[in-house]
């Protein structure tokens, strides 16, 4: 089959691989319909992330049951279905304690409980590395589901592809920051980052009752973007001091809940960049630090960004100080899956628009390019396999 294929840092392909098959009576193959490129799949592509073999990238799919495995009681050939990016067993520990990203059985060669930087990580994600459990990603024509009873979803026929891609992982992603800020109702909300997972925690912050939303970003494209299709409020910190906009905006006091949908590999200076190889760190804080000024008093920051290392001169006093809130890790996409589904079904909320390119899958190295380097106001690929 063809995939789109990472072998070093800045080369991911479009190339042949064997075609997945059953391998666990528990096992689904799906034939893949849509797909997407993901801010997460930067990381891997600037080597930030390490992979040392060749890896069927890709986390953010969907398609059709091709095959089951003699276990799997709940799908059936030709079930149209979503999967969220976790690798859930569905009855460990976490799993049944409702937090699938932790699941104990998924990546049992680099899983533990220290979270440090070479080993001891949590539950496999797809297409995300050795570390991550090793497992093939969906950026394929065929990928190979475990645990096909566990985290598919069958979708409505009446929705697009498009409508619901993003329930594998973007969606719920910018959902969990604003959940975890457990939001009453007229918050103001400041996201950091108006790529795709900011984007879509605009939208889950209306949803929750947001009074306003403010999206920061460097980029003017995504800034309007978030103005046109989720009615944010923008702060491009080139053009203002963010820090003093967002106090205007709240009588002083800050918003209620940042998000930092930016994560350690943020826009950089030269001198940004030799801070962090003399302090051996991975990328930069930048984004957090101005979520801890930004937010008010005893508010909430969530952590949606990814962050891979230690981080020298890291603000705790100021989050002691200000007595913040701090929810931080990959998105515990099956405990909203469903809820989120009707709400798509019901139209309280469109995720669709932000796709800014959907290419075949052959061209899947042009769409890395051009969503890396934001080149031709790219906000998100959607890519199609079989074409
Ligand atoms: N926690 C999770 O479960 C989860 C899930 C998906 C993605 N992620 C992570 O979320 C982050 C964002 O993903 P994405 O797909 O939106 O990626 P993206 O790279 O397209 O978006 C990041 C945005 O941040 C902007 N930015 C850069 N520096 C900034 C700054 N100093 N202040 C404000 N904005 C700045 C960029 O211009 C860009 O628009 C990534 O780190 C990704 O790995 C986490
Ligand atoms: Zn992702
Ligand atoms: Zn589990």
């Amino acid at each position: 089959m063809k995939a789109a294929v990472f072998h070093k840092p800045g080369d991911i392909r479009y190339d042949t691989m064997p075609d997945p098959r059953i391998e666990l009576a528990t096992d689904v193959i799906l034939k893949v319909t849509s797909t997407a490129i993901c801010g997460s799949d930067l990381h891997i592509l600037s080597g930030a992330v390490p992979q040392p073999e060749p890896m069927i990238m890709g986390h953010e799919f969907m398609g059709i049951v091709q095959e089951v495995g003699a276990e799997v009681k709940r799908l059936k050939k030709d079930d149209r279905v979503v999967v969220p990016f976790p690798i859930a067993c569905g009855h460990c520990f976490f799993c049944t304690h409702g937090a699938s990203p932790a699941c104990e059985n998924s990546n049992y060669k680099h899983y533990g409980p220290d979270g440090d930087l070479m080993d001891q990580k949590g539950a496999a994600l797809f297409g995300y590395t050795d570390l991550y459990g090793g497992y093939s990603g969906g950026q394929a024509e065929y990928v190979r589901v475990p645990y096909g009873d566990v985290s598919p979803r069958i979708v409505p026929d009446n929705l697009s592809d498009e409508q619901v891609l993003f329930l594998t992982d973007i969606f719920p992603t910018g959902w969990s920051a604003i959940d975890w800020a457990q939001m009453k109702g007229g918050e103001v909300v400041a996201i950091f980052g108006s790529g795709p997972v900011g984007l879509m925690a605009q939208k889950a912050a209306w949803v929750n009752g947001a009074s306003r939303v403010i999206a920061i970003d460097p980029l003017n494209y995504r800034l309007e973007k978030a103005r046109v299709v989720n009615k944010a409020d923008t702060l491009n910190p080139h053009e203002v001091d963010v820090i003093d906009a967002i106090r205007a905006m709240t009588g002083g006091r800050g918003a209620d809940v940042c998000v930092d949908a930016v994560g350690f590999e943020p826009e950089r200076t030269f001198m940004d960049k030799v801070k962090a190889t003399i302090n051996f760190e991975k990328g930069s804080i930048k984004a957090l630090e101005m979520c801890f000024k930004a937010v008010r008093r005893m508010g909430t920051v969530s952590i949606m960004g990814v962050y891979g290392s230690t981080y020298d001169n890291f603000p705790l006093h100021r989050v002691f100080d200000k007595g913040i809130t701090l929810k931080i890790g990959q998105a515990p996409v099956l405990n909203y899956i469903d809820h989120l589904i009707d709400l798509v079904k019901d139209e309280k909320v469109v995720l669709d628009d932000i796709i800014t390119h959907t290419l075949p899958l052959s061209q899947v190295s042009h769409g890395y390019k051009i969503f890396d380097e934001k080149e031709e106001d790219c906000v998100k690929v959607v890519l199609k396999p079989g074409q």
